[in-house]
């Protein structure tokens, strides 16, 4: 069978960790996927870094229209961030019939209601493993692992970089502003840290949650969203005193009225498995009617982790479109047409 084919839009940290992994474990995955999947473009502003990166593998370009156009290109794998060229190329890339695997976060989050309705029409799938938790395969839990239960409610360690300052400031006693300057180095922080430390990167990705595990649409706007700006030392200490932890935790929540969406720092008893989750590492606690409480843990940035959860996307999406259409199952992703009007509480 033919491999399929892959264009990159932007080859940074993951772009690269996907390039790698790729190529690393390419016997496995293609086994597993039925098929081969070979990245054969790539376009990013530094040509000559991507060369480099793609060790002159794949063709490389500035202007990522000429991705999204290509009409050999069947999955368009989007790495830019933020809302603007991203929003316009992967609506593009579905108006052209192609699938999309993103690890964007903040455009799902805020956009993401006009994709997924762009992407049904069009009858193309848009996968989103990597947006949430890095490498933790938590989209997958929420919408196929768990999916005979009804989810009560969402808690998680969503952010790195936060809890990373939280877990430093307790451990050594350090100030906020050197501890977001560590982060930032090893690579945690967004480009704008200010996202991380408010608390609207986990907001992000806690809409995103929310919205696959009670179909709702996104609805990053109506989210509680404070971060961990404001916390001392002497709060940490005075918690550790007390017998807590102090944790940035992103949380959904159904209740009778309505969903309860909220990003805030939360004291967790000390002796909780999640109050002991250190470092930049995430965890996400689920708890459904019918498994009671479940918990994923593990890196949730970084290159090859988030790398990990683009391929698992790309192999997903391998197998669905490779199968027959007659027995297609639909994709079990957002589909804007089944969604709960449920609303989110005023917090
Ligand atoms: N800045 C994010 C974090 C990166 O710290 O978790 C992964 O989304």
């Amino acid at each position: 069978m033919k491999p399929i084919k892959v264009g990159l839009l932007g080859i940074g940290t993951v772009g690269s960790g996907t390039f790698n992994v790729l190529k690393r474990n390419q016997e496995e995955i293609t086994r597993r996927a039925g098929r081969s999947i070979q990245i054969t473009m790539v376009a990013d502003l530094n040509t000559d870094r991507a060369r480099e990166l793609t060790n002159g593998e794949c063709e490389v370009v500035s202007d990522g229209n000429l991705v999204v156009n290509n009409p050999d290109i069947d999955i368009v794998v989007e790495l830019i961030g933020g809302y603007g060229v991203a929003k316009d190329l992967v609506l593009k890339a579905i108006a052209n019939g192609k699938h999309v695997v993103t690890a964007n976060k903040a455009l799902l989050a805020t956009h993401g209601n006009e994709i997924f309705k762009a992407a049904q029409q069009k009858g193309v799938m848009v996968a989103f493993e990597a947006a949430v938790a890095g490498g933790i395969p938590i989209i997958k839990a929420l919408r196929e692992g768990l999916t005979a239960n009804r989810i009560q409610w969402i808690a998680g360690i969503i952010n790195g970089t936060t809890n990373f300052i939280l877990s430093e400031m307790r451990d050594k006693g350090l100030d906020f502003d050197v501890v977001l300057k560590e982060a930032q180095r090893l690579g945690y922080a967004e480009a704008d840290p200010t996202f991380d430390i408010e608390g609207v990167d986990a907001a992000h990705k806690a809409t995103i949650m929310a919205a696959i595990a009670f179909g709702i649409p996104v609805q990053f706007d109506k989210a509680h969203v404070e971060g961990i700006t404001r916390l001392q030392a002497t709060d940490i200490r005075y918690a550790e005193q007390l017998g807590y932890r102090i944790k940035l935790l992103g949380i959904a929540r159904r209740t009778d009225g309505g969903i309860e969406l909220r990003v805030h720092p939360t004291l967790i008893p000390a002796k909780r498995l999640i109050a002991n989750v250190e470092g930049a590492m995430n965890a996400v606690l689920v708890q459904g009617d019918a498994v009671g409480a479940t918990l994923y843990y593990g890196k949730g940035a970084g290159s090859e982790p988030t790398a990990s959860a683009v391929i698992a996307d790309l192999v997903d999406i391998t197998r669905l479109a490779t199968a027959d259409p007659e027995h297609r199952v639909p994709h079990l992703a957002f589909q804007p047409d089944q969604m709960v009007d449920t609303p989110i509480l005023p917090m």
